[in-house]
């Protein structure tokens, strides 16, 4: 790479990083030792067999049988940039979060991605895009885990293993459903209807982005920011792209993936390398703090629902610049670990059921996939703001903690760390609201429309952009072997829109369902009546 390489903990790549593996003049073995041959192993005569003694042989190859790390068990396929953000200020009114201060600069990590492919999988398939940003602030990380469609395909994280369950591979053949049978992935959406939203969003031009630089970001939940005095603002997130929205048209991006399946990691590299460096605005959308968190009627806590900018504008908060390659994949693009619960004072998340979920799941994902509970210490994971935890020991520890009493307060160290207050930088959790009820597995009845803003969206959209989508609907379906899922398919779509119920219909050459026939769920939920529990007991 040229000059635009950094160093996994963003510092140009000097001497540090690289001579822990590689310094010195000579080939070593892995404690120091210079090597005299690697290309022979140790044996009993020119052609005798291979001495157990050899040890250089068994670290080479034992080293080598555990290079690969478990992907990521979604988004497994990326890529990303180092970067800069520059806070416009604009947002201190609302938010203490120093990193949105005015021209503050803070150095960030972004990692693009696709989300059901394995890591060697094609770039341009029809997908979502994740959209995740490392903001190395002064007072710890902040990380923002978008995608670049603002909705998502189910209301509860309790249900993502088995939406990723329906879209991942075929258990049996393990073909992906982006290039074979489709019957797991639309037998979900059209049985969990609140995903229609997200299915259409997938369907339309967005799926199949033109280049990660052309691409929306949205932090999809509604959060909650904190200002100096401790007033709070509900905000969604949006990251707007300089160069404007720009999506492949299918028959490109199947050209594309064949020729190229990297298309979209080298268009983000070489633009980086030559100097076009790629740039977003940050911007929020801003609702009162209401008891309810609805705004115009929309419940904030449904990651399937947007608030129209016509309603609420974006407003731009700062500036995010790519401005150079990771100079090593594994560490830093592979080793990254993103979550939702890397929170900074004046951020803080909300009830919404599906954020709540994944503030389980990162952690408990990366204890597995970066080998125990040290990884905040991998390079590009290391905040830039200094740390003095209790946290000891683990596999994979490289700190070497002085002291005999990691635990507060103690009086034996000499100088037990301080605590702080909201005043001195502490993250103080927003001590909200939380409504009385009974403890229950319910969605709220606000939750229950699955229709309104997918009509919204489809009537938005131009005569071509409607084209693709009935094209896009016709392919995909086309591949279900159900004819049952087909139909059931098309009922969902008579609920957004007759036209494009009628259109889908003719391209499978299937009759066209009336509006509002019904879904028929072959399982549906007990209500809590039929379980045979009341409160309080009988
Ligand atoms: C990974 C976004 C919902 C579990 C990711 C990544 C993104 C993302 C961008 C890739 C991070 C990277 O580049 O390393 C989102 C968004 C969601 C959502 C925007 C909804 C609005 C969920 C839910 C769960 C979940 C509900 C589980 C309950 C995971 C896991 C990973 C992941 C396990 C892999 C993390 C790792 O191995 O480091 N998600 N996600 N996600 N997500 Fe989500």
């Amino acid at each position: 790479t040229g000059p635009a390489t950094v160093s996994p903990t963003g510092q140009p790549t000097g001497a540090s990083q690289s001579d822990i593996a590689q310094g010195g003049a000579y080939l070593t073995d892995a404690q120091g030792t210079r090597l005299h041959d690697t290309d022979h192993s140790l044996k009993a005569g020119p052609r005798g067999p291979v001495l157990l003694q050899d040890h250089h042989l068994r670290e080479k190859i034992t080293h080598f049988d555990h290079e690969r790390i478990p992907e990521r068990v979604v988004h497994a396929r990326g890529a990303a940039a180092h970067g800069v953000f520059r806070g416009y200020g604009s947002a201190a009114q609302i938010c203490k979060a120093a990193f949105l201060g005015k021209d503050v600069e803070t150095p960030v990590f972004v990692r693009f991605s696709t989300v059901l492919g394995s890591r060697g999988s094609a770039d341009t398939v029809r997908d979502t895009r994740g959209f995740a940003t490392k903001f190395y602030t002064s007072e710890g990380v902040f990380d923002l885990v978008g995608n670049n469609i603002p909705v998502f395909f189910i209301q509860d994280a309790i249900k993502f293993p088995d939406v990723i369950h329906a879209g991942k591979p075929h258990p049996d053949r393990e073909i992906p459903q982006a290039q074979s049978a489709h019957d797991t992935f639309w037998d979900f959406v059209t049985l969990h209807t609140e995903a229609t939203h997200h299915t259409l969003w997938n369907m339309s031009d967005r799926g199949i982005p033109r280049s990660y630089r052309m691409m929306e970001g949205f932090g999809v939940h509604t959060f909650r920011l904190v200002d100096a005095e401790g007033g709070t603002t509900l905000v969604k997130f949006h990251w707007k792209p300089k160069l404007g929205v720009h999506s492949q048209v299918w028959e490109e991006a199947q050209i594309t993936g064949g020729v190229d399946p990297d298309f979209h990691r080298r268009d983000l590299a070489d633009a980086i390398e030559a100097g076009a460096f790629p740039q977003w605005e940050l911007g929020v959308q801003t609702f009162p703090d209401n008891p309810e968190q609805t705004f115009e009627g929309i419940d904030l806590l449904d990651p399937t629902k947007i608030v129209p900018e016509e309603l609420a504008p974006v407003q731009p908060v700062g500036l995010l610049t790519l401005n150079a390659n990771p100079s090593n994949y594994f560490a830093e693009t592979e080793q990254v670990a993103f979550h939702t619960g890397h929170l900074v004072p004046g951020i803080d998340v909300t009830n919404d059921p599906l954020l709540q979920g994944r503030m389980f799941s990162y952690l408990d994902t990366q204890l597995t996939r970066l080998g125990g509970p040290n990884f905040a210490q991998l390079p590009i994971n290391r905040t830039h703001a200094p740390v003095n935890d209790m946290l000891r020991d683990g596999m994979h520890q490289t700190a070497v903690h002085r002291g005999v009493a990691p635990y507060r307060p103690n009086s034996l160290d000499g100088g037990c760390p301080f605590l702080a207050g909201a005043g001195d930088g502490a993250y103080v959790e927003v001590p909200a609201e939380v409504a009385a009820g009974r403890k229950v597995r319910e969605a709220p009845a606000s939750f229950d429309d699955h229709f309104t803003q997918p009509r919204l969206f489809w009537l938005s959209m131009t005569p071509v952009e409607r084209e693709h989508i009935v094209a896009a609907y016709t392919f995909e379906l086309g591949k279900c072997y159900e004819q049952a899922i087909k139909e059931r398919a098309l009922k969902v779509l008579a609920r957004i829109d007759t036209e494009l119920c009628e259109q889908v219909a003719t391209g499978l050459g299937l009759p066209a369902p009336a509006a509002g026939e019904p879904l028929a769920d072959p399982s549906p939920s007990p209500a809590l009546s039929q379980v045979g529990q009341t409160w309080p007991p009988d």
